[in-house]
Formats: structure tokens, sequence, C-alpha cells
């Protein structure tokens, strides 16, 4: 297994999304040949679905990898008018680079190379939505600032929050992986009982956490 659901309910979804765009698959192929983890298949078409919710015209990713999602992300919302992309290692911030460049979004998309937290205690612009997907054992302090650069009605979304199923089950854990599978539950057990948000785990793909300050 490799999500947190079946392999059959897995291979069910992923049989019925219709691959619309040529140029992304390159992409993804890509990433799967060189083993750079990107967004799931199918957590993909539920962010694209959310997107048209919410229709964010300021976006932040924290964890371009290759650009795969913020190009996905701008590509499949028109309203986005900027979409700013944080990554921490030279090779993937390269290719990003010139992946954005190459589908033409130089004008909407801006990647910096630089780690997350600082990016985040460094900027003084507000965002509509912020995608935490970079490293998880920060997501807790990634979004303690996050929290502080979102508009009012603005949304976080954090990818990868049941980590093939080890938040959920202990005979899963990797014993390397202990620290980060402690923080990502110490992280989700805040956020549920925090009375100040609106959020929701859902099992697709790695798991994904939505949350909202219920302020507006
Ligand atoms: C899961 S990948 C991102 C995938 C991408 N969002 C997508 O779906 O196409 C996580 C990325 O976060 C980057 N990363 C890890 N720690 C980071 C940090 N402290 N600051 C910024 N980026 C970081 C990794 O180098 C990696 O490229």
């Amino acid at each position: 297994m490799v999500n947190v659901n079946y392999d059959f309910i897995e291979d069910y979804i992923r049989s019925l999304i219709v691959k619309k765009d040529e140029d992304l698959e390159v992409l993804r192929k890509y990433a799967e040949e060189n083993h750079v983890p990107i967004i799931e298949e199918e957590s993909e078409e539920f962010l694209k679905f959310l997107l048209k919710l919410i229709e964010p015209k300021k976006v932040l990713e924290l964890g371009s990898a290759i650009g795969y999602s913020a190009i996905s992300f701008v590509k499949n919302q028109n309203a986005i008018e900027n979409l700013v992309t944080v990554e921490i290692s030279e090779k993937m911030y390269k290719l990003a680079k010139k992946n954005i460049e190459d589908f033409g979004f130089q004008d909407k998309i801006n990647i910096y190379l630089e780690d997350a937290y600082v990016f985040l205690q460094k900027t003084l612009d507000k965002f509509d939505l912020i995608f935490i997907d970079a490293a998880k054992g920060q997501y807790e302090n990634y979004f303690s600032l996050a929290i502080e650069k979102l508009n009012p009605r603005g949304v976080i979304i954090c990818d990868n929050v049941l980590f093939k199923g080890m938040i959920a089950n202990d005979d899963l854990v990797k014993k390397r992986k202990i620290t980060i599978v402690r923080r990502l539950r110490s992280f989700l057990e805040k956020i549920e009982s925090d009375k100040r948000f609106t959020s929701s785990i859902v099992p697709i793909g790695d798991g994904i956490l939505l949350v909202r300050r219920d302020n507006g």
C-alpha cells in the first residue's frame, strides 16, 4: 500500500481520472521515474475542485519540488493572479524554475530558493490559500506563522498528514520516521481541538488537512 487507502480503491479512483493535460503528464512521469514525491493524482483532483470553490487570487506553496503542483494549480484556476512557491533544494528549485518557464507561467509563479520557515518569517504578503507541502516534521512551525499570513476567509491545506498511514497505526511506523510521526500527531491534535479553527482531515492520497480560521 502506497498511500492511506486500499490499493484497489486508489486504482479505481485513478482509473476514472481523465488525463486532460499531456504536458503535466510528462512532468508527473519525470517525477515518478526520478523518485521525486509530488502530489498524488487523486489529491490533485480534489485540490483542483477546492480551487474552483475558493477562487484564490494569491496562493503560497511551501515545497515546490519540480513545480508540478504550482503549475497544475495555475493551469486549472484562472483566478490565481500570483502563486509564490518556496523550495529549499537548489536542484529542485532549478528544475521547477525551468518547468515554470517552459509552461509560460513565469509571470504568475514566483519561486524562491529558501527555507520555508525563514520565508514565512520574512514575507509581508498575505494569501487566500496556503498549501503546506515541505518538511513534514515542521508543519506545526509552518502553520503558526502561516496562519498570520492568511487573508480573511483564507484556507490552509496541508498534504501528507496521514503519512502513509503511520499517523493512525503504530504498527506501520518506521523507526527512522518516529520523530516526524510524533510531530505530525501533535500538530493534528492541536489543530483539531483548537476552537479558533474549522478543520477536517480528508483521507485521500496521503491525507489532506483543511483549515480555516473562524473569523469571517
Ligand atoms: C512533497 S515535495 C513537494 C511536492 C510539490 N508540492 C508537488 O506536489 O508538486 C516536498 C518538497 O519540499 C522541499 N522541502 C523540504 N524541506 C523544506 C524546507 N525546509 N523549506 C522549503 N522546502 C523544503 C523538498 O526539497 C521537496 O522538494
